[in-house]
């Protein structure tokens, strides 16, 4: 069965996907783990479709991590060409459907031509007004808020920022995502129950939600399904519920 999609506004404004379990997919296929991250790239596509086609606001999706370096050269190099190839094939069709497409992350370490596709992706789509979707590749929350601290840090060295004024909206500035609002909702899939060094900052008040699904299952309807959860919850950011609100 199918549910239907949730009004607009019970819509979360930011939805971030953990895209766990390519490897596990794999392993219960008999198949090497290159061939769950081949099927981990059409699962994206359905979910960035989706998203598009419900009129979601931000889409933010777990890639690479800064950690994942750690993988063995082989799967690391497989990992690559698979973004290379997404990030060339797909492009058009964002640019098409008005997507603006955000990378966040370290590109200091990707490859040349790598981060060449990921600044002309990211100026190809630049003027679009629809679903800003952004991927987190070589991304590592603890490194973001390290370079925002050397950010607020050198401001105040050169005497342009007063460390009296930084607050917490200050400092949200000079975060990867500055452009895009907090995530209202966390996907993991794969059953694991953790962040795994994603968006640590901006997952102050957002709901958590982890599904068994191993990534390259995880359906639209799956999707569909993980929106109509986070209209259930109820939110209250620290506040009471208005119904306990004498
Ligand atoms: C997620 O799947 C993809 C990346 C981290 C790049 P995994 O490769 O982590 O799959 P499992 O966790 O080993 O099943
Ligand atoms: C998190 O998955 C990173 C991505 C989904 C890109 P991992 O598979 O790397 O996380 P751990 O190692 O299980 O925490
Ligand atoms: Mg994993």
């Amino acid at each position: 069965m199918t549910s239907a999609v949730p009004a607009q506004t019970s819509l979360p404004r930011h939805v971030a996907i953990i895209m766990d379990g390519n490897g596990r997919w794999a392993k219960k296929r008999h198949l090497p783990r290159a061939a769950g991250h081949v099927a981990g790239v059409a699962a994206v596509r359905n979910v960035v479709r989706a998203a598009i086609d419900i009129g979601l606001e931000n889409l933010t999706l777990y890639a690479f991590s800064s950690e994942n370096w750690k993988r063995p050269r082989t799967e690391v190099n497989h990992l690559m060409g698979l973004f290379r190839s997404y990030f060339c094939e797909d492009v058009n069709e964002l640019v098409e459907r008005n997507v603006r497409m955000r990378i966040i992350g370290s590109r200091d370490r990707v490859a040349i031509d790598i981060r060449t596709m990921i600044e002309d992706c990211e100026r190809r789509t630049a003027a679009n007004t629809g679903c800003n979707v952004t991927f987190a590749f070589d991304y590592g929350a603890q490194e973001e808020i390290a370079a925002a601290a050397r950010a607020v840090a050198e401001e105040v060295r050169r005497g342009e920022l007063d460390p009296a004024r930084i607050t917490p909206a200050v400092f949200a500035a000079r975060l990867l995502t500055s452009e895009l609002p907090d995530p209202d909702l966390i996907i993991r899939t794969s059953g694991e129950r953790r962040l795994s060094n994603f968006l640590l900052w901006q997952a102050a008040y957002a709901e958590l939600l982890f599904v068994d699904t191993l990534w390259p299952d995880f359906s639209r309807a799956q999707f569909i399904e993980a929106l109509n959860t986070f209209s259930h919850r109820e939110r209250r950011f620290g506040a009471l519920a208005p119904e306990a609100v004498a």
